[in-house]
C-alpha cells in the first residue's frame, strides 16, 4: 500500500505544528520543505516527529559531492526519515549522498530513504538548456536509471511517469508522486491525477498539500484520500 505524505507548506512553526496537531493520529508522513525549514530548523523535525508522523525533509540538495554527504548525513541524524537530490547533480553526488545516509543513520537503527529529482515538474523542454539532445520524457527516464544504478531508493516524479520509470528500473524503485487531486481544483498543478490513479500507476508515496490543508476538516479530506488509496 502507498503512503500518503502531506506537504506543510508555511512559513513559520505556528501554522505547520497547527495542522500536524489536527492530522495527530492519522497514518500520514509529513512533508518539510525548503520554506518551513529554512525559517525554523531542525527543532521543527523533532516537534513533528514527536506528533508521531515520518518526516519527508524536501530539500532537493544540490552541490558538490562532499558538502552533499555532510548535508544528508545531518538531516538523518535530525531524525528526518526520507531527503532527497537533485540527480543533476551525477554519480560521485549521488553516491556520496547514500554515504551520508548511512553515516547519519548509523548505529540508531533507523532507515532511512534517498530519492532523487529529475527534472522539476515546473519545468518544460524549453527550459532545458538549450543543446540538450533527449526529449523531457526521456531526460526524466536516464536520470532515473542512472540513479538506480547509483543506489539511491527511488525517484520524485510525476504520476505519469511511473509506469515507465518502474518498467525500467524495476518495482522495488520507489516513485514519489505530488500533483495529486481527488477532485480539480482549478490551482497552479497541471499534470494531475486522483489517489487511485497514482496508486493504480504504481506510486508509492503521495504527495498532497492544499487538498488537505486548505480543507475545512483537514483530517476528513486526508481520512478520504487514503480511503480511496485503499479501493485503488
Ligand atoms: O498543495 P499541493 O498538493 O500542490 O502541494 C504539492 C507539494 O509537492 C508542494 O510542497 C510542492 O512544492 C511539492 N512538489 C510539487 N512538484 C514537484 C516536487 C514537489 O508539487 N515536482
Amino acid at each position: 500500500m502507498a503512503d500518503l505524505v502531506i506537504a506543510l507548506d508555511y512559513p513559520d512553526a505556528r501554522g505547520a505544528l497547527g495542522m500536524a496537531e489536527r492530522l495527530k493520529g492519522a497514518d500520514v508522513w509529513m512533508k518539510v520543505g525548503l520554506e518551513l525549514f529554512t525559517a525554523e530548523g531542525p527543532s521543527l523535525i523533532s516537534r513533528i516527529k514527536d506528533l508521531g508522523f515520518k518526516v519527508f525533509l524536501d530539500m532537493k540538495f544540490f552541490d558538490i559531492p562532499n558538502t552533499v554527504r555532510g548535508a544528508v548525513r545531518s538531516s538523518v541524524r535530525h531524525g528526518v526519515d526520507m531527503v532527497n537530490i537533485h540527480l543533476m547533480g551525477g554519480e560521485r553526488m549521488a553516491r556520496a549522498a547514500m554515504e551520508g545516509l548511512h553515516e547519519g543513520a548509523a548505529g540508531s537503527g533507523a532507515s532511512p530513504i534517498l530519492l532523487g529529482v529529475t527534472v522539476l515538474t515546473s519545468m518544460s523542454q524549453e527550459d532545458l538548456p538549450k543543446g540538450f539532445s533527449t526529449t523531457l520524457p526521456e531526460t526524466v527516464l536516464q536520470l532515473a536509471s542512472a540513479g538506480n544504478s547509483w543506489g539511491i531508493h527511488g525517484v520524485v516524479c510525476s504520476g505519469h511517469e511511473v509506469v515507465a520509470i518502474k518498467n525500467s528500473c524495476g518495482k522495488g524503485y520507489l516513485c514519489l508522486t505530488p500533483g495529486i487531486r481527488p477532485v480539480a481544483l482549478g490551482d497552479d498543478q497541471r499534470r494531475t491525477m486522483t489517489p487511485a490513479e497514482a496508486v493504480q500507476a504504481g506510486s508509492d508515496f503521495l504527495v498532497v498539500g492544499r487538498p488537505v490543508t486548505g480543507s475545512d476538516d483537514p483530517a476528513q479530506a486526508a481520512h478520504a484520500i487514503l480511503e480511496a488509496m485503499k479501493q485503488a
